[in-house]
């Protein structure tokens, strides 16, 4: 059986007194929880985040990385900078980068696998806008992403690569996709795995849903048969919110 994971993505909000608290207050209300609690939050919350989560179960992210070691890149984090200070998992790929930053399919699948070269646990994201659902074109385009994302990887980084299914139309817009639909989409992507490394490979592989997840939505999103917990936006800015997601069940 998968694990199920609730990772929060702050995106661009919090400061850090406010990324302190927010840990203080979750962790005794997650403590006993058998889901992976993970926060992703802005590199200028990141040490204050990793030091308030000491000794607690909750693991702390970033939300982007370049994929160069280090060099002339004013402006960027690399790998190797998140590794040393003990960050545990970055995302890739997150549509508002794809959106607003230029990301690419090659960037990400190049994030990838320097995340990989850093033992970092990547969160990669994929999904379709809404004119592409509404041409029909989705499950094409999340399996296109899926396999460009993954190129390249061996067997067992694929196991340990985290796949997040968030549809742009349900990004920030309290639009979810419905649990079937979203359950539907997430087949889809695990069959693509199948089909290029195997059964085997597939079954492993941790894919949430992203998009509008709210404490009255978890579970029913959560208990499908093929999503694995969420990537969770707006609702992880509040501990109260984002406790009652980690506790669904
Ligand atoms: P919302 O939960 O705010 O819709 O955001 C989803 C998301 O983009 C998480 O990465």
């Amino acid at each position: 059986m998968r694990r199920k994971v609730i990772a929060g993505n702050w995106k661009m909000n919090m400061l850090p007194n406010e990324a302190m608290s927010f840990i203080e207050g979750l962790a005794p209300m997650v403590k006993n929880t058998p889901n992976e609690v993970i926060l992703c939050v802005p590199y200028t919350d990141l040490f204050y985040s990793l030091l308030t989560a000491q000794n607690t179960n909750i693991k702390i992210g970033a939300q982007n990385m370049h994929y160069a070691e280090k060099g002339a890149y004013t402006g960027e984090v690399s790998g190797q900078m998140l590794k040393a200070i003990g960050v545990e998992y970055v995302i890739i790929g997150h549509s508002e980068r794809r959106q607003y930053f230029g990301e690419t399919d090659e960037s990400v699948n190049k994030k990838i696998k320097a995340a990989f070269q850093n033992e970092l646990k990547p969160i990669v994201c994929v999904g379709e806008t809404l004119e592409q659902r509404e041409q029909g074109k989705a499950q094409e385009v999340i399996t296109l992403q899926t396999k460009l994302a993954l190129e390249g990887l061996s067997n067992e980084q694929i196991k340990n690569t985290m796949i997040a299914y968030e549809p742009i139309w349900a990004i920030g817009t309290g639009k979810t996709a419905t649990a079937e639909d979203a359950n539907q989409a997430i087949m889809s992507i695990r069959q693509e795995i199948a089909n290029s490394y195997g059964n085997d490979v597939a079954e492993e592989v941790i894919i949430l849903y992203g998009g509008s997840v709210k404490p009255e939505n978890a579970k029913e999103l959560f208990t499908t048969s093929d999503i694995d917990g969420g990537l969770v936006g707006g609702a992880s800015l509040k501990v109260e919110d984002f406790e009652k997601i980690v506790n669904f069940e």
